[in-house]
């Protein structure tokens, strides 16, 4: 059988190219002369219909990062040229690696404001879904928040705390975090539900899905009750946090996590269709198609 971690490491080979130099903190330069015009056709079709689509869903900080970064709607982006942009507004920026790096180093890049980024496109027969993080999902899906000064703020505030997190031995609970807020975030704004998270606003299933389906469950934001939360990595997900904003996110993420880490760790975990005491539901999934057998 083969793990995840071996599938990982296989396709961190695969966007290793030949003769390409990988550094010490796992990029690489970015090799803008291997897309090929398939490539550049499948960021041109995933970004106008993502695009397209977004408008009314997404927040509105990712449409003005969207805007101010003037991020390439008909080839994969130069990472330079973004880069330009994003060091002016926020000290950000996108570093290519070619695939998923260890969580070490994920967390030393956020610290030091530098995103890694996976440089290969997706394959067309993956339009709609893939595992491993590619270029669309990690440039489209993420940057454009990093414009946002707050949001800025809380990705590095993250990766600082997420070396401190190893040390603690508390990954498995603040990569429940990231994955509720970074990937699969939701904001309430007075026009009603946006979406923020990169894994969703990268997915045009799920941009309907999260704010428009009935069977998964809506919660105000809570990062105790999110730390407790499994969470899904092959569908839909089963509940989505609800933030305020993101000074609300980075306030509530600021303090020294050390005595919750040490509260929460004997607590059992949540289930991630769950709902719980003391939740503040917004919305109670109807469970709709949801299996018997499934980790919910
Ligand atoms: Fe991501």
């Amino acid at each position: 059988m083969i793990t995840m971690t071996e599938k990982l490491r296989e396709q961190f080979d695969a966007g290793l190219l030949s003769g390409q130099e990988l550094r010490d903190d796992f990029t690489i330069a970015q090799p803008v002369h291997r897309y090929t015009e398939t490539d550049h056709a499948m960021w041109r079709t995933l970004y106008e219909r993502q695009a397209t689509m977004l408008k009314g869903r997404v927040c509105n900080e990712f449409l003005e990062g969207l805007e101010t970064l003037g991020m390439d709607k008909h080839r994969v982006p130069d990472f330079e040229a973004l880069n330009e942009r994003l060091m002016r507004a926020t000290g950000w920026q996108v570093v290519a690696v070619p695939g998923l790096v260890p969580d070490q180093v994920f967390f030393e890049h956020l610290a030091n404001r530098r995103f890694p980024a996976s440089w290969w496109m997706r394959k067309p027969e993956q339009l709609d879904y893939l595992q491993e993080p590619d270029c669309f999902h990690d440039v489209f899906g993420h940057v454009p928040l990093l414009i946002n000064p707050v949001f800025a703020d809380y990705m590095e505030a993250y990766g600082k705390g997420g070396l401190k997190a190893h040390g603690l031995g508390a990954l498995d609970m603040l990569a429940r975090l990231y994955w509720y807020t970074v990937e699969f975030g939701l904001m309430r704004t007075p026009e009603g539900l946006r979406i923020y998270g990169a894994g969703i606003l990268s997915s045009q299933g799920e941009s309907i899905y999260s704010l428009d389906a009935a069977s998964p469950n809506r919660i105000g934001f809570d990062v105790r009750r999110i730390m407790r939360t499994r969470y899904r990595i092959d569908t839909f997900q089963k509940t989505y946090f609800v933030i305020d904003s993101f000074e609300q996110l980075f306030d509530a993420t600021g303090p020294d996590f050390t005595p919750l880490y040490d509260a929460l760790r004997d607590q059992p975990t949540l289930g991630a269709g769950d709902i719980a005491a003391g939740d503040r539901v917004i919305h109670t999934g109807t469970r709709e198609g949801w299996g018997d057998s499934e980790d919910i």
